[in-house]
């Protein structure tokens, strides 16, 4: 099954959320395979978010998530955890997040959007590289998970 990179971000940190935000991928049945408390370098949050490298939001947004406060890195496994996990993440600017997703939750504006989850396979295999090494990922079987994930 695939994987995804999420990121709470230093508000999500700084407002002692973290627990609540973990809570809802594992109560979903999904498998924390990696997660550490990292005070990201501007070349590491820079390279994290390079596709948005012209936009005018984007020197705000790696002063955001420098800013000295933790963010807490996770990779969660599971069927569909990509694109499952956007949705429980919700719609970039909270004004149009669903109010039952995490953004929908917890935030009110887009430069303060609690959290970052893969949009892609793609974006999900680069981020878990850039902010994990192999010997982080672990490999275990939630005892849970043959009543979680069915065949079909
Ligand atoms: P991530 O999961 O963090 O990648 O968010 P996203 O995929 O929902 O949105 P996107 O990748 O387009 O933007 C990345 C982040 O940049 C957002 O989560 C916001 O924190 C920030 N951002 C995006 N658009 C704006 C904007 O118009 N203004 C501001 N201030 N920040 C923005
Ligand atoms: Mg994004």
């Amino acid at each position: 099954s695939e994987r995804s990179f999420v990121m709470i971000k230093p508000d999500g940190v700084s407002r002692q959320i973290v627990g609540k935000i973990i809570s809802r991928f594992e109560e979903r049945g999904y498998k924390l395979v990696a997660v550490k408390s990292v005070t990201p370098s501007k070349e590491l949050a820079k390279e994290h978010y390079v596709d948005l490298a012209q936009r005018p939001f984007y020197p705000g947004l790696v002063d955001y998530i420098t800013s000295g406060t933790p963010v807490v890195a996770l990779v969660w496994e599971g069927k569909d955890v990509i694109r499952q996990g956007r949705r429980m993440v919700g719609a970039t600017n909270p004004l149009q997040s669903d109010p039952g997703s995490i953004r929908g939750t917890y935030a009110v504006s887009v430069g303060r959007n609690i959290i970052h989850a893969s949009d892609s396979f793609e974006s999900a295999t680069k981020e878990i590289g850039l902010w994990f090494n192999d010997k982080e990922m672990s490999s275990y079987q939630p005892t849970a998970w043959p009543w979680i994930f069915s065949d079909n």
